[in-house]
């Protein structure tokens, strides 16, 4: 089950995506407690990182606890990414965001609006390579229209050491399902490790993607269930699903929250992360009001440990 990226070992084939106000150092650590081979903070600017944004400083924390770590950032100038090594060099692997199709992200050119010009974004990956960083680039298929293969033998010249490919085109919704068929495309085009993301909710659905391509990326399948790898790990080795556990749920929820305590602040998206895992039985929506109204986490872990289900 082992991979290998650049020179980075990774334990399994299981990744947790990097998601913006979730993938902080507390999400990852207790989805990698969970099974996680590898996961990523969210995407960060290259502008913030550089300014020292509060946000940035704190979805930067690393510990030695997450090994392999990951970073992904995002920029629209080879400048830009001339100057952020020294800021990020203590993570393993750096991940380049070619895939957010938000409008502040396009707008400055950054994210998905890298698809439209894989010679630039192929220059961006050697510029991290000759810092020495292990670099992937977390791609969809393309920006209007699909160049995905384009892209992909363009950053594989310039040394990327994967690709993450979710498969969709920049403007399509999530109401569009991911097209594996192409990310057996860019498997079969390239020659370093393809990893799948778009649609994968089950041990089933690894197992396909498994065997498609080198690596699975689950995103909204581990908001607020980071014990769904454990469930993933367990399908691979048993050929059974297992049911999600509520009860366990709440347990783990307990676990972050305890986490998210050890900051010094707390931090905004904690509420909004720990309401995701309040789905599912009754009486949780009101559970979920109470919780947005929580002032800190005292509060927070005093509701959910009074939670009757
Ligand atoms: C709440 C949310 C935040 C996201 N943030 C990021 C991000 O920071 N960087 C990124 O590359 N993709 C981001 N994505 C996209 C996911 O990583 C993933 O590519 C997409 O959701 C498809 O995977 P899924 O079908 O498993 O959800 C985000 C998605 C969601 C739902």
């Amino acid at each position: 089950m082992m991979m290998k990226i650049g020179n980075v070992k990774i334990k399994n084939r299981l990744f947790l995506a990097p998601l913006v106000d979730i993938t902080d150092l507390q999400y990852r650590l207790i989805c990698r407690e969970y099974g996680a081979g590898m996961a990523y903070t969210e995407m960060l600017n290259i502008g913030s990182i550089l300014n020292k944004s509060k946000k940035s400083e704190i979805m930067m924390k690393t510990s030695p606890k997450e090994s392999p770590s990951g970073i992904q950032i995002t920029g629209n100038s080879i400048d830009d990414f001339k100057k952020v090594g020294k800021f990020i060099d203590k993570f393993d692997i750096v991940d380049i965001n070619c895939g957010c199709p938000s409008t502040r992200t396009i707008d400055n050119s950054s994210g998905s609006f890298l698809l439209k010009d894989p010679i630039k974004l192929g220059k961006m990956v050697s510029v991290l390579k000759d810092f020495g960083f292990n670099t992937t680039v977390k791609i969809r298929l393309g920006f209007e229209k699909n160049n995905v293969i384009k892209i992909v033998k363009e950053v594989e010249k310039f040394g990327v050491d994967a690709i993450t490919v979710h498969a969709r085109l920049s403007n399509e919704s999530r109401n569009v399902k991911a097209d594996w068929e192409w990310i057996k495309k860019v498997k079969n085009s390239v020659g370093v490790p393809v990893i799948g993301n778009g649609d994968i909710f089950n041990g089933k659905d690894v197992e396909k993607i498994l065997d498609i391509c080198d690596g699975a990326m689950i995103a909204r399948g581990a908001i607020g269930d980071p014990a769904i790898f454990e469930r993933i790990l367990y399908y691979l080795k048993n050929g059974e699903e297992l049911d999600f556990d509520l009860r366990k749920n709440i347990n783990i929820l307990l676990k972050y929250i305890k986490m998210e305590k050890m900051n010094d602040e707390f931090n905004h998206w904690v509420k909004r992360v720990s309401c995701c895992f309040l789905k599912g039985f009754s009486g949780s929506s009101k559970y979920r009001d109470r919780l947005m109204k929580c002032n800190n986490l005292n509060e927070i872990e005093k509701l959910v440990q009074n939670i009757k289900i």
